[in-house]
């Protein structure tokens, strides 16, 4: 497939040139105009396919800048390059924090343009295979704190690694005090900042020594050692940490802090499966209601996500149904409510699967990972927003987010 190109910066000279070279090129399709920063995002917003980028920070380096991060965070399909005659580790450094896959440095040396180009070219054939052939991502979420998450999050994860064709990572979200390693008492040596840090060199090697194993076979990307280690890693750096570990595992999972910010919003995106917990309570009812309210305003594809219950016990006050009318969508599973299971497990550190396999809610644990599995594998699964969302749905997510901090949603 020809890779579409768009070339944008102000009246300059090295993408004139780039444009003639790229014309000749067979893998690529250059677009015949250059675009300014003013008109670049309405040209792009059009495109459906995946669309490579360049932008020249040579004239205005701020606003090429700005418009290099709108275009790369509201636009999923965008692969972005940068180029400019200033090569100090600082602007590289700003240009791979904005997204930038490769930095190319002015005056331009064609080979090694070439290369860059190319290696993006190959990225692009892999994320766009066929879904088969690719990793899923289920994130489990809730915004109300204490209701199960992390325990659901690792459980699955571990039941879904039962099954030894199904390679899973797990991934802790909760970047300032993330607890994955706790449940499941292991030790990292390297978190997501080391992670982050090497996204350009990763290779099957690099993975394998950068994730944690535990016994059951899942492999764990550690939160960070220091909470505020956190703040260093930006949206953009987990966007691009999940396509790598989606090129690596078939199944991903997600334990997301219960606030919505845009890290929760990169992993509720690009999830396949969302899993939003709940248990049995009207606070805890009324915040899932919020939550579905915001999904929907956010543009979220409403269709991949599922409402588990954790905790459920039989009541004469509240059914399932009625929290099924409450919330208006269909309970997917319900996990029984067997605290002193659950937390005996957590102290070990260890899956409830393992503690106590015969109890109802280890039994539960099976039930839902194989549900989720047949929903990620059937034909019929979910699609991730970027497939399913219409362009007007994606360009409400900047203003949108500004609007969720700011307390307007
Ligand atoms: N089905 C269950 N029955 C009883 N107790 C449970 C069940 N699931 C989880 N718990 C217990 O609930 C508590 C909270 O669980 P967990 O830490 O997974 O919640 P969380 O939503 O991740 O919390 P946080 O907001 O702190 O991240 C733990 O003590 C856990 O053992
Ligand atoms: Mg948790």
């Amino acid at each position: 497939m020809k890779v579409p190109v768009i070339l944008i910066g102000e009246s300059s000279d090295a993408l004139t040139a780039l444009r003639k070279q790229l014309e000749r090129e067979p893998d690529f399709l250059v677009d015949g105009k250059i675009h300014s920063c003013d008109d670049a995002f309405q040209s792009l917003k059009a495109k459906a396919g995946p669309v490579l980028v360049i932008v020249d920070l040579s004239q205005n380096p701020e606003r090429a800048f700005d418009t290099a991060q709108e275009v790369k965070f509201k636009l999923h399909n965008v692969h972005l390059l940068m180029t400019s005659p200033d090569s100090r580790p600082e602007t590289i450094l700003r240009a791979m924090r904005s997204g930038a896959e490769e930095f190319l440095t002015q005056p331009l040396h064609w080979p090694d343009v070439l290369n860059s180009l190319h290696t993006i070219r190959k990225k692009i054939t892999i994320q766009h295979a066929k879904p088969s052939e690719q990793g899923r991502i289920i994130t489990v979420f809730s915004s109300k704190g204490g209701v199960g998450t992390t325990t659901v999050a690792t459980n699955l994860a571990v039941a879904l690694a039962a099954d030894k064709r199904t390679s899973v990572c797990l991934v802790d979200l909760v970047l300032q005090f993330g607890s994955v390693t706790s449940f499941l008492n292991l030790e990292a040596s390297y978190t997501i900042v080391d992670f982050v840090k090497n996204l350009k060199r990763i290779d099957p090697l690099f993975l394998d020594g950068s994730l944690v194993k535990h016994m059951s076979g899942v492999r764990v990307l550690a939160e960070p050692f220091h909470a505020e280690d956190a703040a260093r890693i930006e949206t953009a750096d987990i966007d691009q940490t999940l396509e790598a570990l989606l090129q690596a595992f078939k199944c991903i999972v997600i334990d997301t802090p219960k606030e919505f910010d845009e890290t929760t919003f990169v992993a509720l995106d690009k999830a396949h499966l969302i899993l939003l917990v709940t248990e049995m309570d009207v606070p805890s009812l009324k915040s899932a209601h919020r939550a579905l309210e915001l999904f929907d305003r956010m543009g979220i594809y409403q269709k991949k996500i599922r409402l588990i219950l954790n905790r459920y016990v039989k009541s004469k006050y509240m059914s399932l149904e009625s929290v099924e009318q409450t919330l208006g969508v269909k309970v997917f599973w319900a996990l029984p409510n067997d605290y002193p299971t659950a937390i005996a497990a957590l102290n070990q550190g260890l899956p409830i699967l393992d503690t106590e396999a015969k109890s109802e809610i280890a039994k539960s644990y099976w039930g839902l990972a194989n549900v989720v599995a047949e929903r990620l594998h059937s034909s019929a699964e979910p699609q991730t927003d970027l497939e399913s969302k219409k362009a007007g749905i994606l360009g409400r997510w900047i203003p949108s987010l500004v609007a969720v901090r700011k307390g307007e949603l």
